[in-house]
């Protein structure tokens, strides 16, 4: 190397240590709020999918409980020792009841058939703890004669690890309900459950069920306690139910209908899962809705976690993707029907006819309903033709009911832009818009509400999810790049409070036995959970949410990946406290001198959280699900300029006292 490349070399060295030196600065102004933070801001989006509900939050073990599903055995394993033709059978009585038609007939026969015993496996086996009561339910008469019936929790190794005994002589037509409960002597992650017959009768069965007694508020035939725990421990603004592409339903007759979801559990009529065969890859026969987790349910989930409830209802359109069946424009009436009636289901005085079953459901007061989408990922004219007269028949009732509206599938190109055009002219109150985009696309967007209309609908970032190693919808877990883009992102949606009000990774939970679609925010087994990276930030934004945003500047400019660093700032004015995200995305530590401005005093001690790992691949797992978590210390500081070293693939948030 001759001389004047060394010098050259040895300047470049110098340019390069000192430019990784060199502290960035960053001007807060504490004093000036430009927006306002809605108390909805960071929310949660809950869908069948995945076994979310069914073999997911919906705590009910025992699979297809009322012979319902296309195939009706389906899930059970039946043994007659010995066999004798005709002792089982599956009876319809659509003619009397058209939500649960059918039910099992077992004929028993001290000689021929004196024992039958049926299996059923649960979704994808059963998670059984040790020590815990389980109860057991069931539908049954006997049309003739006496039998008694043994229930067993198996393991997987086909040993009895719980059992109990009842009687069953209930010789009126009429079906009786009988619980019984047994406790778990053992912990099994594929457990089963075996219910066997014995007697001298004809027995019918139907509804039989089997919940754990550990449910989220000891709720009987209630929701998996751990799951919701995660969410109630993100603090969400909202819950977004059902769906999601459930809502549109692979055809008509296959949307969600959430007058079928409400009453008696025995009446509410299940239908197949639209994910059953959405991904040939990853076919789920065994998916259906049991609606078992209603409407109902939902609401009451989101009151418990102090979140406001967001239904969407389908618009007469069902899934565009699929079959794109429309309802015609003249007969939309009972789909805007459903809506209206929900309002009242939600909203209304008992003395109402949809407050009055909301009231025998157990909740008399109202749920406070403001929210309400119509409409999924729906595009099109005919979408905005169904729409108009959502909004003429809700608003000339419900004015400040809030219409969520489709922005169709993704956030750009002629179908986005048609939408976005037509919906703004019809001044709808909040467009949701979906953007499932690799990590890329969520670097380069956080920039993407600072051009977005200050007046006209505000956004919902309905659903989202940085696919990190793959553009492909379907495919990868998530790791720490996707999380760690999503955080990049999110400052974007922060600093544009004003316009964005709701924001929601989707999908929300996955079943690792089952599951159709990841990346997801939580995943469970039969037993265990873990939180995502990317649930760790959106609990992050979430639980430092504050209530109005103050600006954060680099050279005049708002922190948008500038030496791959992000940063938004909000106060709490209620804990006279000022929150800082930082986001550093590049492989190196960044030096920053935060200059607070605005404020007299700052505390001695901030609190410092930090989020981050080495390896963008790496990723949460059940055996090391807080391998990417958040870890809290404290730093003192002096003055209002705070030296502050980012390290490196890192989200950070830092809470300050401010006087
Ligand atoms: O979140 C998974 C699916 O993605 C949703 O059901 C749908 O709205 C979107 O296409």
């Amino acid at each position: 190397m001759n001389k004047n490349y060394l010098i050259l070399f040895g300047f470049l060295v110098v340019l390069k240590f000192s430019e990784a030196q060199s502290p960035k600065l960053l001007n807060i102004k504490a004093d000036q709020p430009i927006a306002d933070i809605a108390p909805t801001m960071w929310g949660v989006f809950f869908e069948d999918i995945n076994f979310g509900a069914d073999g997911g939050i919906y705590a009910e073990m025992i699979k297809n409980r009322s012979f319902e599903f296309a195939k009706p055995l389906m899930g059970w394993k039946v043994e007659q020792l010995p066999f004798f033709e005709g002792a089982v059978t599956v009876l319809n009585r659509a003619g009397t009841n058209l939500a649960n038609p059918r039910f099992l007939r077992i004929a028993l026969n001290k000689e021929k058939q004196p024992k039958i015993s049926f299996i059923n496996e649960g979704f994808r086996g059963m998670g059984i703890k040790d020590k815990l009561p389980y109860e057991f339910s069931f539908l049954s008469r006997t049309p003739s004669g006496n039998a008694t019936m043994h229930i067993e929790l198996v393991d997987s190794k086909g040993q009895t690890i719980g059992s109990a005994v009842t009687e069953i002589n209930n010789s009126k037509n009429e079906w009786e309900k009988q619980t019984v409960r047994l406790i778990a002597t053992a912990t099994e992650a594929k457990g089963s459950c075996r219910i066997w017959l014995e007697g001298n009768a004809v027995v019918d069965l139907d509804m039989l069920s089997l919940f754990p007694t550990d449910t989220w508020k000891n709720r009987p035939g209630g929701m998996r306690a751990d799951m919701i725990q995660l969410l109630a421990d993100m603090k969400p603004g909202f819950v977004r139910f059902p769906g999601g592409c459930i809502v549109e339903g692979f055809d008509l007759n296959n949307r969600y209908q959430w007058k079928k979801t409400i009453g008696a559990i025995e009446d509410r009529q299940l239908i197949m899962n639209r994910w059953n065969i959405e991904f040939a890859n990853r076919a789920a026969p065994d998916y259906f809705q049991t609606f078992g987790l209603g409407f109902f349910e939902y609401f009451q989930l989101s009151e418990d976690i102090g979140a406001e409830p967001l239904p969407i209802l389908n618009s007469g359109m069902a899934c565009q993707f699929n079959s794109a069946e429309f309802v015609l424009l003249d007969q939309l009436d009972p789909y805007v029907q459903d809506a209206l009636d929900l309002i009242e289901f939600a909203n209304g005085a008992v003395s109402t006819v949809w407050g009055k079953k909301r009231a025998e459901m157990g909740h008399p007061a109202p749920f406070n309903l403001k929210y309400l989408g119509i409409g999924n990922e729906n595009w099109g004219p005919q979408y905005i033709e169904r729409l108009a007269k959502f909004q003429e028949a809700i608003k000339k009732i419900y004015p400040n009911i809030n219409l969520v509206t489709s922005s169709g599938t993704d956030p750009s190109g002629a179908r986005y832009d048609y939408l976005n055009k037509s919906l703004r002219a019809m001044n709808v109150d909040i467009i949701d818009e979906h953007f499932y985009r690799n990590r890329e696309w969520f670097l380069q967007n956080a920039k993407r509400y600072d051009t977005f209309p200050r007046t006209g609908p505000k956004v919902m970032a309905g659903e989202y999810a940085s696919h990190a190693e793959s553009p492909i919808t379907g495919s990868k877990k998530n790791n720490w790049q996707s999380a760690l883009s999503e955080a990049a992102f999110m400052t974007g949606l922060e600093r544009n409070a004003d316009v964005v009000q709701l924001a929601s990774y989707a999908p929300l939970f996955s079943n690792i036995d089952a599951w159709q679609w990841a990346p997801d925010l939580i995943w469970v087994d039969n037993l265990r959970i873990y939180g995502s990276p990317d649930y760790y930030v959106q609990k992050l934004y979430s639980l430092n949410k504050g209530n109005k945003v103050v600006s954060i500047k680099m050279n005049n400019e708002v922190v948008a990946g500038q030496d791959s660093l992000y940063a938004s700032s909000v106060i709490d004015t209620n804990t006279r406290e000022l929150i800082i995200k930082l986001v550093n995305v590049s492989n190196k530590i960044q030096q920053t001198i935060l200059q607070i401005d605005g404020v007299k005093k700052l505390g001695v001690s901030i609190i410092v959280t930090t989020l981050n790992s080495n390896t963008g691949t790496d990723v949460n797992s059940f055996d090391q699900p807080q391998m990417i978590a958040p870890k809290n210390s404290t730093m003192d500081i002096k003055g209002t300029k705070i030296n502050y070293e980012i390290g490196p693939n890192s989200f950070v948030v830092l809470r300050i006292k401010m006087f």
